[in-house]
């Protein structure tokens, strides 16, 4: 059986760098469940579809394919065979990608291809239900979250590192607002699964961040 490492957490709690890093360092393939939602939500804004018009929503869908390939040990994802991996990281798709995934056939979609890849593969994925829902056997489980503010600095810089010139309280209330919406939908709420490790990365940095999760996968015996 596969070994699968699931990483949830609110926005902006550095899981994808952390589940990248360390599945580098482990050899195991990194799915990013975010990258879906969001490719889905490309889709529907460069549509013009109304995002919380769900029945248009799900009268869409079918015309949607989501593939995902792996170039040299990077997740390339692809809308329809067109490689959208760089077009979904807009703050503006990320937030549509919030607003739409609480809709049970987008989620729908989307999970048979997470069980597959998790099947196939050792692998780590994140995302927010993938403990407590895509993978409920997952050997090990991580809750990784950190504070608002921590949280809107680490992203203000990433998207400063890019050459954008991003607001800081804009930011926060960005991150505040998909906390809320992540958290609160009815279908696949972001919770802790009962059995995930909740770690705090506020004060910690990401060597730290992985060190912790691989001596908690050591442990259980799982590496
Ligand atoms: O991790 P991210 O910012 O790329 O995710 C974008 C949105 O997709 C997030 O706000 C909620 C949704 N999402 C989800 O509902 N379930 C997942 N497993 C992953 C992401």
């Amino acid at each position: 059986m596969a070994i699968n490492i699931a990483i949830d957490g609110p926005a902006g709690a550095g899981k994808s760098t952390i589940a990248k890093g360390l599945a580098k360092r482990l050899g195991f393939v990194y799915v990013d469940t975010g990258a879906m939602y969001r490719t889905l939500a490309l889709y529907f804004v460069e549509n013009g579809i109304a995002l919380d018009d769900e029945a248009a929503i799900e009268a869409a869908l079918p015309a949607v394919s989501v593939r995902i390939a792996y170039q040299d040990g990077t997740q390339h994802i692809f809308l329809n065979d067109r490689d959208v991996s760089g077009e979904i990281r807009r703050e503006e798709i990320g937030n549509a990608a919030s607003a739409t995934s609480g809709y049970p056939e987008v989620r729908k979609k989307l999970l048979a291809l997470q069980r597959d890849l998790a099947a196939e593969s050792d692998c780590i994925m994140d995302g927010r239900d993938i403990g407590s829902f895509v993978l409920p056997d997952a050997q090990v489980k991580i809750y990784l979250t950190a504070s608002v503010v921590t949280r809107a600095k680490r992203r203000f810089d990433e998207l400063a590192e890019k050459g954008e010139s991003p607001k800081l309280s804009e930011i926060e209330a960005d991150i505040a607002k998909r906390d809320e919406q992540d958290m609160n939908r009815a279908v696949s709420p972001l919770v802790q699964a009962e059995d995930a490790v909740y770690l705090d990365t506020s004060a910690m940095d990401i060597p730290e961040v992985m060190a912790e999760i691989e001596r908690i996968a050591r442990d259980k015996g799982v590496l």
